[in-house]
């Protein structure tokens, strides 16, 4: 289980608690390091309080009415730890789930209300993500006959969230909007995305994204959607072999052999290896040949 002549400091097994856990935070075995993350999060922690909307926490009520899963007698700065861990998991304010509004006294918000579904939902996720950290997962050392990660790793809001409410992988959001709503509202949504979100991780701007939405726009149909986002992929990136090739295929699908050939062109122009620019002609010629 462990990875070996460490000197592990001891610690009780369950230390932040078991849900906590869901707030998002792991302790480490090294006590050095779990003295300087300390430290590293008490900065950050103060560096938030300076710049953020500054929610009086101190203002939330420290008796609580309403808590099914969360530990009823937990201490005021462990709620409110779960709590930004809540909001920092799915990139939203207390408002998202909780009675109240921006800019009025926590005091007068009705945090014990569920009257929001996605407070509902959130106590839902918070059961099902401690099923899954304190039952499930501890039987998969016994299950696959292999150690655990050391120290195993904790599922979080985050883990599946990445920081957005609805955990959609973005090629799947937008095909859904291409479906929904047509290329143009898909385009730009996908600008939107980009602006908002681009750089923190929520959703991946990367390569194989657009390429990936492709095919699901050929699958459903939808070729002259595929050739947009592809021409659009090659804004971002224009030497990306693997989008030109994905752009042959989807013009020979809908029968532009020519656009089909050009595409292939392309790629084998930009692709420095001799082997995969004659597989390339090959294929060309191969289109030539079927299409005239
Ligand atoms: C994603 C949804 C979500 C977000 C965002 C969220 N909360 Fe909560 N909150 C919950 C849920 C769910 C519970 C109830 C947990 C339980 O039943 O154990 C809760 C409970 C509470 C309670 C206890 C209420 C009571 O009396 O029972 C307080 C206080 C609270 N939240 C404050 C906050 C604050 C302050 C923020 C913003 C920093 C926040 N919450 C953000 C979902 C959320
Ligand atoms: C294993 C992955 C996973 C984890 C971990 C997870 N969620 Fe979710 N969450 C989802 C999925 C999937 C959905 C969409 C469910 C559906 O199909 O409606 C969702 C939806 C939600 C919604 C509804 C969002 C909306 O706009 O309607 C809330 C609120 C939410 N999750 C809160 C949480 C909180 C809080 C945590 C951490 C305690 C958490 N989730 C952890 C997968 C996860």
């Amino acid at each position: 289980m462990s990875r070996g002549p460490l000197p592990l400091p001891l610690r009780p097994p369950h230390a932040w608690g078991p849900s906590l856990s869901a707030a998002g935070s792991s302790p480490r075995h090294s006590a050095a390091r779990s003295a300087a993350l300390s430290v590293v999060l008490a900065t950050v922690l103060v560096a938030l309080a300076a710049v953020g909307p500054a929610p009086a926490l101190a203002q939330i009520p420290s008796k609580f009415e309403n808590l099914k899963v969360l530990p009823k007698d937990i201490a005021r700065d462990s709620l409110a730890a779960v709590m930004r861990g809540f909001a920092f998991g799915l990139g939203v304010r207390c408002q998202f789930c909780h009675a109240g509004e921006e800019g009025q006294p926590f005091s007068e918000w009705k945090f014990q209300s569920d009257e929001k579904a996605t407070k509902r939902k959130a106590r839902f996720m918070l059961q099902m993500v401690n099923y899954l950290n304190e039952e499930r997962l501890p039987g998969l050392m016994a299950a696959a006959d292999a150690p655990r990660e050391d120290p195993p790793v904790r599922i979080t809001c985050r883990t599946c969230h990445h920081g957005v409410p609805v955990p959609r992988s973005l090629d799947e959001l937008l095909a859904l909007t291409a479906h929904d709503a047509g290329t143009d509202s898909a385009v730009a949504e996908y600008g939107h995305l980009r602006e908002r979100y681009y750089g923190d991780g929520a959703y991946d701007f990367g390569e194989g994204t657009l390429i990936a939405l492709a095919r699901r726009l050929l699958a459903d149909h939808d070729a002259p959607g595929a050739v947009r986002f592809l021409e659009l992929n090659l804004e971002s990136f224009p030497e990306s072999v693997s989008t030109y090739f994905a752009l042959a295929k989807v013009q020979e699908a809908r029968g532009d052999t020519a656009r089909a050939i050009t595409a292939l062109e392309k790629a084998a122009a930009l692709h420095p290896e001799p082997g995969l620019a004659e597989a390339i002609e090959r294929e060309a010629q191969k289109l030539k040949g079927s299409g005239g």
